[in-house]
């Protein structure tokens, strides 16, 4: 028989080598490597070919045996997952510590167990009284919910197999579960992998749908568990600003459905509520529109996210040397884009003090940016409010073209998505998207036209 092929998985994204190494080379993380080795390795000697049992072959159509979905209680989730939870699916939560992740699943479990639903909550992080404190603030504690605290998949699933399949089951967090059949820590990759493997086995025989809380690595991808993603069925993010009040539940995989719904909430005093028209979430103290603000739909990897840009003017009495501030962008790139305002438009910032912010603390990288930060320029400079409903997106050139710039069809879809109608871009972006009225402009002078409205 064959020597087994030695190979080692990094703990911390998941990614396997032949050899091992003290950094990571796919994402740079030290001591993560440990060795895995493939527990049976097949030989020619073995035939495969026969001793096996006959599969059945089944007809693509099978009238009637589509899943039938059940809802959250919060239309947002549905929406995230493309309607609702599918029976005997594995779906993978992802997400910053103190997110929501837990809040969100808890509502839901609340109100499937209220609407008649069995629901078995499994926590590894917090203790049954934090839990039982968490559902009193929520207003959930009445609600049939069996929860448990354990970190051992053997329990959970002797505790299941004794009692008749629940509609969900949400185990919080995977990285926290053990397994005994499995050598290692919990959070482990063998350990997250072969507790997984159980769960979803368990999930898929007897119809439950379950969900894996999984926690995030610094770089964003659900941690170890990247592995995980293969396994189940949908893959989610939970995002937000731990600071701000505003959370988006996005689906990076979803076997059941379009990956490009997110669904938005508002992190209350009371829990998650629903943001049912998101374009409020942006729109907020921007009821009126103010000059010299711009939104921009950036794309961070390959996820959009809509920023707001402020630009301030202040005019000069004569003399001073005016200053430029800029706050989440390259003041390099600011000095460029006024002097092609000033060159190809006829602008005159020369005795004006500038300041770009960007909203939010957020920091933009993505050149497409240079067409928004033009807009709320021009806007102030000319004291003339945008739209409330467009975003700007496009990268200008020194010549003072606006070139393509990459995801454009991403951009449009998720700022209409959002609540916003019109979009100003390269020429090249143009196309039919869906709730999205799109104008190409293409040079910055079109731009300045439009805003100081000499169209
Ligand atoms: P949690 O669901 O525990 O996050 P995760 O499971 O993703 O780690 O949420 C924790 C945060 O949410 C915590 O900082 C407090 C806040 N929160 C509220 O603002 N309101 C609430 O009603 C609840 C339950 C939590
Ligand atoms: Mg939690």
């Amino acid at each position: 028989m064959a020597k087994p092929k030695r190979r080692y998985v990094c703990e911390s994204c998941g990614s396997v080598s032949t050899r091992w190494q003290g950094q990571c080379a796919d994402c740079g993380e030290w001591n993560t490597l440990v060795e895995d080795t493939p527990k049976t390795v097949f030989s020619a000697k073995h035939d495969l070919s026969t001793g096996g049992r006959s599969i059945r072959f089944e007809p693509l159509d099978a009238p009637g045996e589509m899943p039938v979905r059940r809802t959250s209680g919060l239309a947002e989730f549905d929406r995230a997952l493309g309607g609702g939870l599918v029976p005997g699916s594995a779906i993978l939560m992802g997400g910053d510590p103190g997110i929501g992740k837990s809040t969100l699943l808890l509502q839901a479990s609340a109100h499937i167990a209220r609407a008649g639903g069995e629901v078995v909550y499994i926590s590894g992080e917090e203790a049954a009284g934090q839990i039982r404190l968490r559902a009193d603030r929520l207003g959930l504690s009445g609600a049939p919910v069996r929860m448990a605290s354990t970190t051992s998949v053997r329990d959970i699933l002797t505790t299941l197999g004794e009692m008749d399949a629940p509609a969900l089951l949400v185990i919080d967090s995977i990285q926290t579960m053990h397994s005994d059949q499995i050598e290692g820590a919990p959070g482990t990759v063998s350990q997250v992998r072969g507790c997984a493997f159980e769960l979803i086995r368990y999930a898929k025989e007897n119809g439950v749908t379950l969900i894996l809380v999984g926690h995030v690595t610094k770089d964003g991808s659900i941690a170890g568990p990247r592995v995980l993603e293969h396994m189940v069925d949908v893959v989610m993010s939970f995002e937000g600003e731990r600071s701000h009040q505003y959370r988006i539940l996005r689906s990076l995989k979803n076997r059941f459905g379009p990956v490009d719904e997110i669904g938005v909430f508002a992190m209350e005093g009371a829990g998650l509520a629903e943001v049912g028209n998101p374009s409020l979430l942006f729109l907020s103290g921007r009821d009126e529109p103010l000059a010299g603000s711009a939104v921009f739909p950036a794309m961070e990897g390959t996820r959009p996210v809509l920023v707001e840009i402020q630009a301030l003017i202040v005019r000069l009495q004569s003399g001073a040397t005016p200053r430029r501030a800029v706050v989440g962008w390259d003041s390099g790139r600011l000095a460029m884009l006024l002097a092609v305002l000033e060159a190809r438009c006829g602008l005159n910032f020369s005795n004006a003090e500038v300041y770009l912010n960007v909203a939010g603390g957020y920091r933009l990288a993505d050149p497409a940016a240079d067409l928004a930060v033009a807009a709320a320029l021009v806007s102030a400079l000319g004291d003339k409010p945008l739209a409330n409903d467009a975003v700007w997106f496009g990268e200008v050139s020194l010549a003072g073209e606006i070139r393509p710039v990459a995801h454009s069809p991403i951009r449009q879809r998720e700022s209409a998505k959002l609540g916003f109608a019109r979009g100003f871009g390269p020429v090249s972006g143009a196309g039919a998207e869906a709730g999205m009225t799109f104008s190409g402009l293409a040079m910055l002078p079109n731009l300045v036209d439009r805003i100081l409205g000499h169209e």
